[in-house]
């Protein structure tokens, strides 16, 4: 039967709140452990936000090389089949080029994967914006029945069957796998996943010839009033991270944020995603529902499909061919050579 998103929550609050009671009385061991190991300098550009590190995850060296082990490691899931980098291809900005993912035995999720670039940065995640830490978003995929289907006490007794992996979550935790430790040695290795090398990045820095005129005509029309794009898609990674409707008409089986409030007025309300990376991550939206950058031009230029809850700033905007093109040449300069797998 397929898991409701209710008992995903339940679960998962369930076993982290086990988890950390688990894990208490060593917690003075892992402190000592940490301290003694080399700190990973995650390389932030000085024009992007800080990072939050949750204090129970400090980064090191090793534990991004086990989270990323396991990142890329199909053995999570139940039938050893599906790796978190199955649905997050590190050469399309860790997103997918399937409209929908699809998981183990064909299985086909109901969302478009997004790009995990910069996701350190996100202060809530999911398209409906529902899990706080990456830490608990580690479950999300890790049991959906869609995604990898296994269940998280099981990865861990199988990854502690195997005596490499044994002696690494020794090494970085002082403790075997178990949902505390796999959880946060993945969230680990995502929070280095930062991009900010960019020709967009070069011109915010002061380079104006990093972006080319029709590039930098396209970024104006992008943060005119006029357009409004970048009252959504704002700051340095492009997003408010808020719940809004861009116009899309939502499908029966996903109403978005609705999902989690229960209110009618969050139908069809997503997160705003980042446009980094935006060329290399088709299809887009929730649902993959557009293959191409120029089909969501379309859709913006019509004012969106007209439907209930849609964001006043969605309308008409009669775009003149050559105002088409200087957005899309502008989506080419948010591209970091780390989203290309760089
Ligand atoms: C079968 C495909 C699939 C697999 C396997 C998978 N993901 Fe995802 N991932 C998705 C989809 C689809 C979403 C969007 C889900 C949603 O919004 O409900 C997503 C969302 C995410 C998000 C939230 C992104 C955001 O912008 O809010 C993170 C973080 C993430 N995945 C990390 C992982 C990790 C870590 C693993 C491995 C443990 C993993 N994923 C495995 C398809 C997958
Ligand atoms: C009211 C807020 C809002 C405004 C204004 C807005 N967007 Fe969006 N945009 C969103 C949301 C929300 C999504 C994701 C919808 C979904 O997941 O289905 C999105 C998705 C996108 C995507 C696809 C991203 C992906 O990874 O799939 C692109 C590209 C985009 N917007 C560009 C623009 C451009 C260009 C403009 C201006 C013409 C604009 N947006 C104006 C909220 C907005």
């Amino acid at each position: 039967m397929k898991k409701t998103f209710g008992a995903f929550v339940l679960t998962s609050v369930l076993l982290l709140v086990a988890c950390s009671t688990e894990t208490e009385q060593k917690e003075d061991n892992l402190v000592t452990l940490q301290e003694n190991h080399v700190p990973f300098e995650l390389a932030i550009p000085s024009h992007f936000p800080d990072m939050v590190i949750p204090k129970d995850n400090p980064l090191t060296v090793a534990k991004v090389e086990l989270g990323k082990q396991l990142f890329f490691d199909p053995s999570l899931s139940v039938d050893g089949s599906v790796s978190c980098a199955s649905c997050h291809l590190p050469s399309k900005a860790f997103s997918d080029v399937l409209a929908v993912s699809q998981g183990v035995k064909g299985a086909v999720t109901e969302r478009n994967s997004p790009s995990l670039m910069n996701i350190g940065f996100h202060p809530i995640f999911m398209r409906e914006g529902a899990v706080p830490t990456l830490e608990l978003q580690v479950l999300s995929p890790l049991e959906g029945e869609t995604e990898m289907a296994h269940n998280i006490v099981l990865a861990c007794e199988r990854l502690n069957q195997d005596s490499t992996y044994r002696a690494r979550f020794q090494e970085v935790f002082g403790q075997s796998a178990t949902p505390f430790t796999l959880t946060r040695a993945i969230a680990a290795y995502e929070r280095t996943l930062i991009g900010g090398d960019a020709p967009f990045d070069a011109y915010l820095l002061g380079d104006s010839t990093a972006l080319t005129p029709l590039q930098q005509q396209g970024y104006a029309l992008f943060t005119s009033d006029r357009l409004a794009c970048s009252s959504c898609h704002s700051g340095v990674l492009l997003s408010s991270f808020a719940l809004e409707h861009n116009g899309l008409k939502p499908r029966d089986t996903d109403p978005g944020l609705m999902r989690l409030t229960l209110n009618e007025a969050d139908r069809g309300k997503f997160k705003v995603p980042s446009l980094r990376n935006i060329a290399l991550t088709a299809p887009y939206m929730h649902d993959g529902r557009f293959a191409s950058l120029e089909a969501v031009i379309e859709h913006y230029n019509k004012g969106g499909d007209g439907v209930t809850n849609q964001d006043e700033r969605i309308r008409s905007l009669s775009l003149q061919e050559d105002e088409k093109e200087a957005l899309l040449a502008f989506f080419d300069a948010l591209t970091e050579a780390s989203g290309k797998g760089e």
